[in-house]
């Protein structure tokens, strides 16, 4: 077995990394932001089946925090909990996430906002980019920020890097919304706090499959709402949709993603790749998302597997991808729902967003659509967001809901 990285090391052979390297508890403020693979702070302890998802297993304060948006942010300040999670396979295991609590905050107010990470390396996690102050969708979070609304930003892919597992990601999600409510001593926050979530592509593959399991693997949670942007509902669709194309190196991406949550996917994956170009594609372990752009876009990724494009419809990614990269397939939304989409969406095609309102809506979930026929998956980030913020505003605000659902199509 491949070892990614010091983290994954760890988390596979937990008591081993323990021994090594002491965990420290509050630490607290501390000086330059170590990489996720060489902070100890993401070492598990050990017991994790001992403790129930949602547990804080350690914490320690960042001070003020600085995001860099079009005017550059300071929050009032910015604490990191690890907790209990349970990963794609049902095991215990372990996530951090962010609370950043603004000035002027409302106590009684958490947004959680699911980062787009898009990448299948632990250094890559908005935990630790955030700290560098570079994080993308930092106008989002601030927008959220000076709302008064205290950000939970979860890692929600795990120790693992688990990217594209909706079932790992929702679950991170829920249990860092647990953490979040029990962290009053340290954050502030009200452990009777109204929350709600958001997220955009990758972020909506985190927020929806947390609402989906939502009633099942948190039943005690009570979300005020989710938007969702950008869905990517199909990720085999995706997979077809983008090769070739631009962001194909999300491909590589989604795939190793894949292969950290189910080792049965990995060793095929290890098994069909072209020796000559292994470790090509394999680079995608160890780099963020705009590296995994330019190295791989325009190629077609299929090309690496002896299978070609075959290998993904083939048995074992074929079973992996119906359990945990299918949306609609887990439950129904039981908080009111706010998806925007660009109809001309070319890394998710908005035929697969169609189906999964369609469904959802006919199980009794409370969805209100809105289709842009202007733009594309990057532009309606942006153009999408006001309606987004405003639908969560409305919520905490306690404006009532239109029941059902309703579909706008809008320009
Ligand atoms: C994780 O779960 C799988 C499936 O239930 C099981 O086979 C495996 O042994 C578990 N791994 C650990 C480390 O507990
Ligand atoms: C803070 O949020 C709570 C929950 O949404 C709300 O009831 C309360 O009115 C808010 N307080 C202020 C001052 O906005
Ligand atoms: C997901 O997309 C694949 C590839 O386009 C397709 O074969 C499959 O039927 C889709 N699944 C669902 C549930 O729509
Ligand atoms: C990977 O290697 C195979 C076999 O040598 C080759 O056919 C394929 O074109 C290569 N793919 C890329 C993207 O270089």
């Amino acid at each position: 077995m491949r070892l990614l990285s010091g983290v994954v090391g760890c988390a596979l052979l937990q008591s081993v990394c323990v021994m090594a390297v002491p965990v420290s508890h509050n630490l607290s403020p501390r000086a330059t932001p170590l990489p996720p693979t060489e902070d100890p702070f993401y070492i598990p302890p050990t017991g994790l089946e001992d403790s129930s998802p949602g547990t804080i297993l350690r914490s320690r304060s960042l001070g003020e925090l600085t995001l860099q948006g079009v005017v550059p942010y300071t929050s009032k300040a910015a604490y990191q909990l690890m907790f209990r999670t349970t990963d794609s396979l049902g095991n215990a295991s372990a996530a951090v996430t962010t609370i950043i609590v603004p000035e002027n905050a409302n106590l009684s107010r958490v947004l959680s906002y699911q980062f787009a990470e898009d990448s299948a390396w632990a250094n890559c996690a908005p935990s630790y980019v955030v700290q560098l102050g570079s994080i993308g969708e930092a106008i989002f979070l601030i927008s959220a920020l000076d709302q008064g609304w205290i950000v939970n930003l979860p890692d929600y892919e795990g120790l693992q890097s688990a990217f594209t597992s909706g079932i790992q990601a929702g679950q991170a999600t829920l249990d860092s919304v647990r953490a979040a409510l029990a962290s009053e001593d340290l954050t502030t926050i009200s452990p009777t706090a109204e929350y709600q979530m958001w997220g955009y592509s990758g972020g909506s593959l985190a927020s929806e499959w947390a609402a989906e399991l939502q009633p099942t693997y948190a039943p005690e949670l009570n979300f005020k709402g989710v938007a969702l942007g950008g869905l990517v509902p199909n990720i085999t669709s995706v997979l077809f949709t983008i090769n070739g194309g631009l962001s194909a190196g999300l491909i590589p991406a989604g795939i190793l993603g894949l292969g950290n949550a189910y080792p049965e996917l990995e060793a095929y994956i290890d098994e069909h790749l072209f020796p000559a170009n292994a470790s090509t594609f394999k680079k995608a372990l160890t780099q963020c998302l705009a590296d995994d752009v330019t190295t791989y876009a325009g190629q077609d990724l299929f090309s690496y597997f002896d299978e070609g494009e075959a290998t993904i419809m083939t048995s074992i990614p074929q079973s992996v991808l119906a359990a945990t990269g299918q949306m609609g397939t887990h439950g129904t939304p039981q908080m009111p729902v706010y998806v925007y989409k660009a109809v001309g969406d070319e890394i998710s095609p908005v035929a697969d967003t169609d189906a999964l309102v369609t469904k959802l809506c006919a199980q009794g979930a409370n969805i209100q659509y809105v289709r842009d026929w202007i733009g594309e998956h990057a532009t309606e980030e942006i153009t999408g967001y006001g309606g987004a913020l405003g639908f969560l505003e409305d919520r905490f605000n306690g404006v009532p809901v239109t029941p059902g659902c309703t579909t706008a199509n809008v320009l």
